[in-house]
């Protein structure tokens, strides 16, 4: 098993095994889809057998993200949290969350024109203030917000909890029932401190939101008030724990994936100004001047809405997903799949293929320009069947607006070094199931002298 970029090597695997490879570690059978095709077929075709997930022993049961509805096996649990969540997500309600979106997203621009150095601490602060905003109507501080200091100290630790091959009591689960002073037993010290932290993430905001529903502090609209106000008597402790949970699913499935997307974002507009020079182009042709962008404009910016396609597909940001469980023996093609196969599939390495996208490490919006096949193939980034992410529309609005405001508002290129000169960007990407960049620099200018300042503060 590869230690790092696993998907890399699978892809490397595929080239000699073909798109459907199979393999156990330690007993654990493991398939690897590597094309869309095969990924639709069984994923898609048969998700009725291919939507639950793998127990995590370390990240799942130890420190309980496994309640969240991300990692929660196919179960009636997980049906009512994801209706809970698909309801408040989809269609029609999306358009009350576009003026949050767009007041976020002047924020954002305004903090990072502030302090261009801090570009990649704004971003972060954006992505878990929106969050923090739909799911429970509250407002962060602009420094040090005491619930995004706590949700970035989680999503460390379930970064490392997750890591595949990091922790034996994944491989030995019975090692959890031992008592955690024997040697060797750290992790279950570690697990609980961790349990703890996420048990604080899950809890604080959501208190904070049920003690402040008739507060002037609230933000509408909101999950939490949206829901409530369904439900006109006190909640039952089931419906409690399904609004706990969902709100805090929103936050665990939202807040990190916006931050790789929107930091690669600056990564490609600092490498390639082309691109940027004709999202501009695009930009100034339909906002008038000393207007800022706003989600009734999508429509309208076809090439920014594929500079965004681009953004997902050169760097796709979960490289392989989140792993599915088969939950009955299968036969695909000439293949016996047993129950209890781990599925994962290689997004990264679909989104390579050359004969859908040509020169696959350059960054080309235009690939995505009246190319259906394309715009189906970048779609996979959000996952499959019934497991697909329910934030993808949300997720879209979100990074839309962010990319449309930076563009209109900032010119983005290579960082400058003490001699003055211009140094090109060489930006590795962390193993991980969400896969960052690694810190980098870059040099973010004003377009427009004072545009978004005054927007922001009117
Ligand atoms: C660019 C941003 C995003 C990407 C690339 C992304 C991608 C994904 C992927 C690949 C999955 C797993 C799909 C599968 O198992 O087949 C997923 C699940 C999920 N996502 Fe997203 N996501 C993004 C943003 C969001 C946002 C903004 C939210 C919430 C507002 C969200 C909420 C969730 C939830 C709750 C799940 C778990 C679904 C389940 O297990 O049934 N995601 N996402």
């Amino acid at each position: 098993m590869p230690k790092d970029h696993e998907w890399k090597t699978f892809s490397e695997w595929a080239k000699t095994y073909g798109d459907c490879i199979y393999f156990h570690i330690l007993g654990q059978p493991i398939v690897i889809l590597d094309s869309l095709a095969a990924a639709q077929d069984l994923l898609n075709q048969r998700s009725a057998i291919y939507s639950s997930r793998p127990s995590l022993v370390m990240a799942g049961d130890l420190t309980g993200f496994s309640r969240g509805l991300g990692l929660l096996p196919y179960s009636p649990r997980f049906l009512s949290l994801r209706r809970l969540i698909h309801k408040e997500l989809t269609g029609n309600m999306l358009q009350k969350y576009w003026p949050l979106h767009e007041e976020e997203s002047r924020i954002l621009i305004n903090k990072i024109l502030l302090d261009p150095a801090l570009f990649l601490d704004s971003i972060r602060h954006y992505s878990g203030s929106v969050i923090l905003r739909v799911a429970y109507g509250y407002q962060t501080a602009p420094e040090n917000d005491k619930f995004l200091v706590l949700a970035e100290q989680v999503m460390g630790a379930f970064s490392l909890a997750s890591q595949p091959g990091a922790w034996t009591v994944d491989v030995i689960p019975w090692l959890r029932h031992l008592p955690s002073w024997i040697p060797g037993m750290k992790f279950k010290r570690t697990a609980a401190i961790w349990a703890k932290l996420h048990m604080q993430v899950v809890d604080a905001p959501f208190e904070w939101a049920l003690t402040h529903q008739d507060s002037s502090l609230l933000v509408q609209p909101n999950f939490v008030s949206t829901i409530l106000s369904h439900s006109p008597d006190a909640l039952s402790e089931d419906d409690r724990d399904l609004l706990l949970w969902a709100s805090a699913s929103l936050f665990g499935g939202g807040a990190d994936t916006t931050v790789a997307v929107l930091s690669t974002f600056f990564l490609a507009m600092a490498l390639y100004p082309e691109v940027q020079a004709a999202a501009q182009a695009e930009l100034a042709k339909v906002v008038p001047s000393g207007r800022l962008p706003q989600l009734s404009d999508r429509p309208s910016l076809p090439y920014i809405e594929c500079v965004m396609r681009e953004v997902l597909r050169w760097k796709p940001i979960a490289p392989l997903g989140l792993p599915h469980l088969l939950t009955k023996d299968d036969i695909y093609r000439d293949y016996d799949l047993p129950a209890g196969s781990i599925v994962m599939v290689n997004v990264w390495s679909i989104l390579r293929d050359p004969l859908i996208f040509p020169d696959p490490e350059e960054f080309r919006p235009e690939r995505f320009m009246n190319d259906k096949r394309a715009l189906d193939t970048v779609a996979c980034i959000f996952g499959f069947g019934r497991r697909a992410c329910p934030g993808v529309h949300f997720a879209e609005a979100s990074m839309f607006i962010a990319i449309a405001t930076a563009l209109s508002q900032c010119n983005i290129s290579d960082p400058i070094n003490s001699r003055g000169e211009r140094v090109r960007n060489d930006v590795e990407y962390q193993t991980g199931t969400i896969s960052h960049p690694e810190k980098f620099r870059c040099n973010i200018t004003p377009r427009v002298k004072d545009g978004v300042l005054k927007e922001v503060s009117s």
